[in-house]
């Protein structure tokens, strides 16, 4: 027996096909990503898309899967042929018949008979499943491939009368994360953790914000990651106010703060941690008084992240320990529920405390039910399986009536949590958060 059939990726095509059958069959459509080109004749690294590896565990570029869940159900690969002088160029391919073999897959041809195989496995089936209105490419040719098949109408030939949405199917697949995705989410994060300790051992005053990153690279790096699964951010001091600080050019100063929020890729799967310490190893009073209040925030929303909560409540649990700190700070006038009716707590913690993670660092799966009647029931219930952040901060620019010591200090804590039955296990624990074990770590 074909042990590719046995594989993961051959059980969610089952599994993708099951539910094309219950919308009653038809033809899935699904490229991967194409090549770009950075500058001239130089690409950009490749990254296949997700939703095709996870489909197909097949990474090379100018491939395309196709499922037709009909009669007979058959999963079919386009993909390059083999080319000797390609391949001493840019390295190995595997090539249709290879690729078949290896994969599992029932049929597998050049991607060159793409446009001649297309108007025959179109024809005559209900329904065609794709990415919906989401490239203008993918669209023109499924134009081109179904007036090719309705120009053999007379011939009895009929053409697919229904579209559906192939990514919201797959999205859903997903957004639950099986035995496979969690082992290699697990060792992800923990890479990432190691690298934040490495960080953490290596930080200084007088060194540069890139100096750090490197560190984190070469950390991640080492450990087989393929790629940082979003660009590093390494913000000292006022930087860290930008939420989506890109520069990591500026010196450390005795004093400030580091935030860091970096997390590795490894075999397609991002991982996503945030830890913010003194570049001298030691809090002041003041980073103190609120990284402890962050930190409480983050415990409150963890212990909100577990099954049959709502995606919505470790959001909101965070959301109360911060107003509550802001206004024992004095940062914050009035009553808690006047902060929170209000809002006025945005000023400081503008954006939300979770994201679904997995294979994209902002995963897929829809935060709403999907048959919600009101707004209170629409967020998303949280299930064993799902994997999200938890990433409070509080960020304090300059401004009328903010206390100057607390001027510029910036501060998230994030970690990677998958749902449990019983709760959350956070995946990112191997670098520490308490105030004091960080300090106790920059000691040595
Ligand atoms: N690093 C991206 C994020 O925290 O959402
Ligand atoms: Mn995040
Ligand atoms: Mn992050």
């Amino acid at each position: 027996m074909n042990t590719a059939l046995n594989t993961v990726y051959h059980q969610r095509r089952q599994h993708l096909l099951a539910q094309m059958h219950a919308q009653g069959g038809g033809v899935a459509l699904l490229p991967t990503a194409p090549e770009v080109m950075r500058n001239r004749d130089s690409d950009y690294p490749y990254r296949h898309d997700s939703h095709f590896y996870y489909l197909t565990g097949f990474s090379e570029p100018e491939a395309w899967l196709v499922l037709v869940a009909g009669e007979k159900d058959q999963a079919i690969l386009f993909c390059r042929e083999k080319n000797l002088e390609r391949e001493i160029w840019d390295g190995f391919r595997h090539g249709p018949a290879h690729a078949q073999e290896k994969f599992g897959f029932d049929a597998a041809y050049a991607i060159e008979q793409l446009g001649s195989e297309m108007p025959r496995l179109l024809a005559n089936q209900p329904a065609v499943f794709y990415a919906l209105n989401s490239s203008r490419d993918l669209d023109h040719k499924l134009q081109r491939w179904l007036d090719a098949v309705r120009a053999q109408s007379r011939s009895g030939v009929t053409a697919p009368h229904a579209a559906f949405d192939l990514l919201h199917l797959i999205d859903e697949m997903r957004l639950f994360k099986d035995a496979h995705e969690i082992d290699i989410m697990r060792r992800a994060a923990q890479i990432s953790a190691q690298a934040h300790v490495r960080a953490m051992q290596t930080a200084a005053p007088g060194k540069m914000e890139y100096e750090i990153e490197a560190e984190l690279l070469h950390e991640f790096r080492r450990h087989g990651s393929q790629f940082p699964a979003y660009g590093s951010i390494v913000a000292g001091g006022a930087n860290a106010c930008v939420l989506h600080y890109r520069g990591n050019d500026a010196k450390l100063k005795d004093g400030d703060l580091l935030l860091i929020d970096a997390g590795c890729e490894l075999d397609s799967y991002a991982s996503d941690i945030t830890r913010t310490f003194p570049v001298n190893g030691k809090f002041s009073a003041a980073q103190r008084t609120l990284y402890d209040i962050v930190l409480a925030a983050q415990a409150a929303a963890i212990a909100a992240t577990q099954p049959s909560n709502r995606f919505i409540d470790p959001h909101n649990a965070a959301v109360n320990v911060l107003a509550q700190g802001l206004l024992d700070t004095g940062l914050l006038k009035g009553s808690l529920d006047e902060v929170l009716e209000s809002g006025s707590y945005k000023q400081f913690y503008m954006h939300r405390t979770s994201h679904w993670i997995g294979m994209d660092v902002h995963d897929v799966g829809a935060y709403r039910e999907l048959n919600a009647r009101s707004e209170e029931t629409a967020s998303r219930i949280l299930q064993p399986g799902m994997a999200m952040t938890i990433e409070p901060g509080l960020y304090i620019r300059p401004a009328d009536g903010v206390p100057e010591h607390f001027w510029n200090i910036g501060i998230r804590i994030e970690d990677d949590a998958l749902l449990t039955p019983t709760g959350c296990e956070i995946l990112t624990s191997g670098v520490p958060n308490k105030a004091d074990e960080i300090e106790a770590l920059m000691r040595h």
